[in-house]
């Protein structure tokens, strides 16, 4: 029987593993992970991800041959492939802080792998890691290999949050690269082997190392730059009376463009975006490549000025102040159908209201008061370096809070902002929460979910990103 083993527990080694021991009975998987908790948590019925669908998969071969453990060495010197799936933050300190990938977790678990292995390994990137990353893993490998054979392969997972099941049961492709060398060959045609079990052989592509490294960060950058493309249109659809959904349509019927990711936003948020695109740019800079690294550097700041545009439009549409003022937001993780918040747009549409001294009443039906208090109180980019942290301070933002139910958050009102686009969202009743709130009465819809004309025949006022405004908002002072 190959054996699988997965460092690191998270949104992407655990849905990915799941999927594989369900489609390869045959194949015994292990995903380890430091965090004791989080492995609690796996091992349980209230699994640590929220995301429609793993539940079952779990549920099916848990036990069976899928297992979590934080015996992380006995699984790791046991497994004929070791997956590494560990977190690549964007560094918080030192060289490249704030901008390239903090490879600590990665190198941790590569000198572990070094350190613990007795037999032949195929060792697969599975985290998003800066191109040539490979090589530096390579390195540690063969150093303190003990006579030991190593083969790194790079094969970046695409899936999105909140349909990573689906994206794993039907990827649009996988991707393998590897060395080009006899053993690289096979060991790319052995990882080949294991997607080949439910995945159609066009669909899986093998190419060089570097290649398939950099097409992870690649793909990254072009879906954000799609909605910082849409997202700066929207901000001129305002400027002009143009629609940005009509804008998006006609655009996206160019069959070379296609009509998927042009949703014009509040901004993107998750913790691939920014951090990869990051990455980039600091890996352009060190190429030599100034101009290369500043158009993708925009796209990032095209994301930061759609958050700030969004706030600073709450706000001067409220006669230019929201201070003490109730404002309900619903919905706080970084998309709809999943509990993450990392890098959520909300985190910075909050801050930035709660500076001008709004009192705001969050509802999401999957983040608890724990973690926005958390996300609320963390400096940028220390999200995601929990092992770094201390334990969780006891802060708490006293202008905040968090209730269980979107009528309870929007009562007693000024304003109601719309930050993530659950589909329940769609389906409130608008007048009761209107009867409630104080008048005037706004709706700040940063996903473009609700039906604006309605809600103004209700008595609202609304905007929605990109679309003709309200008299009332057209007569509040310009938003830059
Ligand atoms: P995550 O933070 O959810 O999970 C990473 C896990 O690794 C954590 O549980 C952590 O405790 C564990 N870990 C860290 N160091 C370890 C070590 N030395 N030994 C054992 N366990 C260790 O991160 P994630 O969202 O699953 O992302 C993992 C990687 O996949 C990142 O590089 C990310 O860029 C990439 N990625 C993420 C997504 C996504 O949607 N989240 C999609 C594609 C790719
Ligand atoms: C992304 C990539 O899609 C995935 O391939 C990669 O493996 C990890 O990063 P994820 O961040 O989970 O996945 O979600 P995604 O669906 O890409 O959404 C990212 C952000 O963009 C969200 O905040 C979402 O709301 C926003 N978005 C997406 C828009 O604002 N408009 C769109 O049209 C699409």
């Amino acid at each position: 029987m190959v054996k699988i083993c997965c460092i690191g527990a998270g949104y992407v080694g655990g849905p990915t593993m799941a999927v594989i021991a369900l489609k390869c009975p045959k194949i015994e998987v292990v995903v380890v992970d430091i965090s004791v908790s989080r492995i609690t948590a796996w091992n349980s019925e209230q699994l640590p991800i929220y995301e429609p669908g793993l539940d079952d998969v779990v549920k099916e071969c848990r036990g069976r041959n899928l297992f979590f453990s934080t015996d992380v060495e006995k699984h790791v010197a046991e497994a004929d492939i070791v997956f590494v799936s560990v977190n690549t933050p964007t560094k918080t300190t030192g060289l490249g802080a704030g901008k390239a990938a903090d490879l600590t977790y990665w190198e941790s678990a590569a000198r572990m792998i070094a350190d613990v292995s007795k037999s032949d390994k195929i060792v697969v990137e599975k985290s998003t890691v800066p191109v040539k990353t490979a090589e530096a893993i390579e390195k540690i490998l063969t150093h303190n290999s003990k006579g030991i054979n190593y083969q790194i392969l790079s094969n970046p997972e695409f899936l999105a949050e909140g349909t990573a099941i689906q994206d794993l049961f039907h990827p649009d492709r996988v991707l393998i690269g590897g060395r080009e060398t006899p053993a690289g060959l096979k060991a790319v045609q052995a990882l080949k082997d294991v997607y080949a079990q439910w995945v159609p052989d066009e669909r899986i592509l093998t190419t060089n190392l570097w290649s398939a490294e950099l097409s992870k960060l690649a793909a990254n950058a072009f879906l954000a730059q799609r909605i910082s493309s849409v997202n700066a249109m929207s901000a001129l659809c305002e400027a002009t009376g143009a629609d940005v959904t009509q804008v998006a349509y006609a655009v996206g019927k160019d069959s070379r463009i296609g009509q998927k990711f042009l949703n014009a936003s509040v901004g993107f948020g998750g913790s691939c975006f920014q951090k990869d695109i990051l990455n980039l740019v600091y890996i352009c800079e060190c190429n030599g490549l100034p101009e290369v690294a500043e158009y993708w550097k925009q796209v990032i700041k095209v994301n930061d000025y759609q958050k700030n545009r969004f706030v600073n439009r709450v706000v001067a549409s409220m006669f230019n102040t929201v201070s003490n003022k109730k404002i309900a937001v619903l919905g706080f993780a970084f998309k709809k159908d999943t509990g993450d918040t990392r890098e959520t747009p909300a985190i910075d549409v909050c801050k930035g209201l709660l500076g001008d001294k709004a009192r705001l009443s969050i509802y999401d039906p999957q983040v608890t008061e724990d973690q926005i208090q958390r996300d609320l109180t963390m400096n940028k980019f220390d999200w995601d370096h929990p092992i770094h942290l201390q334990p969780t301070s006891p802060t708490t933002v006293k202008q905040v809070s968090v209730v269980w139910d979107a009528y309870e958050a929007t009562k007693d009102a000024h304003a109601v902002c719309i930050l993530t686009e659950w589909d329940e969202f769609k389906k409130l009743d608008y007048k009761r929460i209107f009867d409630n709130m104080q008048k005037p009465a706004f709706v700040f819809d940063g996903r473009n979910i609700v039906n604006a004309d309605e809600l103004r025949q209700i008595g609202f006022i609304v905007y929605s990103i990109g679309k003709p405004l309200d008299s009332w908002l057209k007569d509040m002072p310009a938003v830059a």
